[in-house]
């Protein structure tokens, strides 16, 4: 298999959690480079995930890469402007960026349509939405310069519907927004070389999925039969199409939303 990503530069949001540390993972195996975001790269250590910056650089080094990091909220434009030049200074070119910070980041059981209060709809739009539009739009300015350039967003399969009971429905709001901003960005940006495509995952194991699942209903026997390839899905799932959308293999593919969610 040949090393998709040679000599690339990849910037990848949520590094710290279980699907953006595959991705990392992933991207670093394909011969990327990585410059790595989080507010918090411990933030799944309590359900045995990551535990520090340094583990996430681990992996990316025993795939024979390197990283840099940067703990940050990546809705904040000062962060990412950072991370961009900071970027650029080590590397040298913004090739990829992967928009995976993210998440339902507030308390499920105060997510209700009906009810839920207004300061979960901003801290919910802020880590879903305005992450990927603040860096998304903090690399362009080089990704234009460059003539060239993939952006690879991380919505949601409950995106494009709503919840059966009401509940996580600012996330899922949040994350049909991310759907359609990837295909006016991809709109927008073509012309100049740029391409934006987005993965949407079905239900992933990722440690804190697996510990919380129980808890809100979901990892049920019936709705593994809902499941074409009647398994969940683990996060070098969406690792590989996320590796897909950044390299030349995709190179006449942008404004997608694929449905990684086992059918
Ligand atoms: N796991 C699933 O089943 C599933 C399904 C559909 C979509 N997704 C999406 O995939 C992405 C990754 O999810 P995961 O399951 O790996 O979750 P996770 O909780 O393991 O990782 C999410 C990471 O994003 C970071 N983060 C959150 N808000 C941030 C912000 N404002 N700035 C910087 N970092 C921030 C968190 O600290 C965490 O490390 C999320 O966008 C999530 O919505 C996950």
């Amino acid at each position: 298999m040949p090393n998709l990503l040679t000599d690339k530069v990849a910037i990848v949001t949520g590094a710290g959690g279980g699907i953006g540390s595959a991705i990392a993972a992933r991207l670093a195996q394909a011969g990327a480079v990585l410059s790595l975001v989080d507010r918090n790269f411990a933030s799944t250590a309590e359900w045995g995930g990551h535990a520090s910056t340094a583990s996430v650089v681990a992996l990316v080094e025993a795939a024979g890469s390197q990283a840099i990091v940067a703990e940050g909220d990546a809705a904040d434009r000062s962060v990412a402007a950072a991370v961009a030049e900071q970027t650029l200074a080590k590397f040298g070119a913004i090739d990829i960026l992967v928009n995976c910070a993210g998440g339902v980041v507030t308390a499920a059981d105060r997510s209700f349509a009906s009810t839920s209060p207004d300061e979960d709809l901003d801290t919910v739009f802020r880590a879903n939405y305005r992450s990927t539009v603040t860096f998304s739009q903090s690399v362009l300015g080089v990704m234009r310069q460059q003539g060239s350039g993939a952006i690879v967003n991380i919505t949601s399969g409950l995106g494009h519907l709503s919840s059966r009971d009401g509940a996580l429905s600012h996330y899922f709001a949040s994350k049909a927004a991310v759907s359609s901003y990837t295909t006016s960005l991809a709109q927008e940006v073509g012309s100049f070389g740029v391409r934006v495509n987005a993965v949407l995952p079905g239900l992933i194991l990722t440690p804190r999925v697996a510990a919380q699942a129980p808890d809100r209903g979901a990892v049920r026997p019936e709705q593994l039969q809902r499941i074409s390839l009647r398994r969940y899905g683990q996060p070098d799932d969406i690792a590989k199409v996320v590796e897909f959308f950044a390299s030349d293999l995709a190179s006449y593919v942008t404004g997608q939303v694929l449905a990684v969610n086992g059918g």
